[in-house]
């Protein structure tokens, strides 16, 4: 069975929308969960979290980052892909058990495209009666995504940015640190480092932190390992276990190493990628 996509546009330098049509993903989808999208047989499958749905009609939107050779090759997705597969993972522990939260006061950080797993997250729990802040950063002002969207749900929202074309100049660290006091819970979805950062801080405060982890993925089920991630000392696969975790548990030292090892292939592939795609599309 083939999927239909019914757009797939560039929404900024670096990133991707595509709306597909997903009827039995979208029914069941709780925010937190993500998918496996393979554009062809052969390619290569890429976890991405589940941004948007819409129920009635079965669409589910994505948003991507263009970092390698599987996600440009997404890009020249036109009418149809080979596999979307889900929803994967466990649901976020607040939206699922939404009365142990309902008296505590959240705030949602997210670094540039961790925003896209954030909004649906946000978007549930405003529908919900719930009151959540949340504070965004990405590098520059044309990096920051569906800003109508995520002010459409949150309570306030503090945006950063690193050269301070908008909002506050600077990381969503130096954000939260000022604002601290605020808040009970934070939820943290963006790179590895900045949710590294952001424990880091929330552990001095006592601050209960949840954060969504994004390593390597293969099958998605469990049984190959790539995903693997040290929580507690103990062996977890984001892909079943995850992909949220208690960020005070997670070893993010040995997660920012595993990112790193598969880099000189992950550049030879794009190269290759790009070569293909050129003779195809030229
Ligand atoms: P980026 O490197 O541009 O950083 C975005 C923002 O994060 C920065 O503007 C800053 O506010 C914050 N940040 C970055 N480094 C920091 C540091 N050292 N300390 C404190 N804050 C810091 O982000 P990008 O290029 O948009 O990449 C997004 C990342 O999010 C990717 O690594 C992607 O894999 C990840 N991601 C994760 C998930 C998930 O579920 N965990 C989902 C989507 C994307
Ligand atoms: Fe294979 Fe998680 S992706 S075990």
């Amino acid at each position: 069975m083939m999927y239909k996509v019914l757009y797939n546009k560039k929404i900024s330098d670096n990133s991707y929308e595509m709306a597909v049509v997903a009827p039995l993903v979208v029914k069941n989808a709780i925010p937190g969960q993500f998918v496996i999208v393979m554009k062809e047989s052969n390619s290569e499958r890429i976890p991405l979290t589940i941004y948007d749905y819409d129920k009635e009609n079965g669409t589910l939107l994505l948003i991507y980052q263009v970092v390698g050779a599987s996600t440009l090759e997404l890009t020249y997705a036109k009418d149809e892909i080979f596999a979307v597969a889900g929803p994967l993972g466990k649901p976020n522990e607040i939206c699922k058990n939404k009365s142990e939260f309902r008296n505590k006061r959240i705030v949602y950080v997210a670094g540039g495209v961790g925003i896209a797993p954030v909004y649906p997250q946000v978007k549930f729990l405003n529908e919900e009666g719930f009151n959540i802040d949340v504070i965004y950063g990405a590098r520059n002002e044309n990096l920051l995504l569906i800003k109508d969207k995520i002010e459409s749900c949150a309570n306030k929202v503090y945006y950063a940015t690193d050269d301070g074309s908008y909002g506050t100049k600077g990381f969503v660290t130096d954000i939260l640190e000022e604002h601290i006091s605020d808040y009970d819970i934070v939820v943290a979805i963006g790179p590895v480092i900045m949710m590294k950062n952001v424990c880091e801080l929330t552990k001095k405060y006592n601050v209960k932190t949840i954060v969504s982890m994004n390593p390597l993925m293969v099958d998605g089920s469990g049984m190959c390992g790539a995903c693997r991630c040290e929580i507690e000392g103990k062996p977890k696969f984001a892909c079943i276990d995850g992909p949220e975790f208690d960020g005070h548990q997670v070893n993010f030292d040995l997660a920012l190493k595993r990112m790193n090892i598969f880099k000189e292939e992950e550049q030879i592939k794009l190269e290759q990628m790009k070569a293909r795609l050129s003779a195809i599309n030229n």
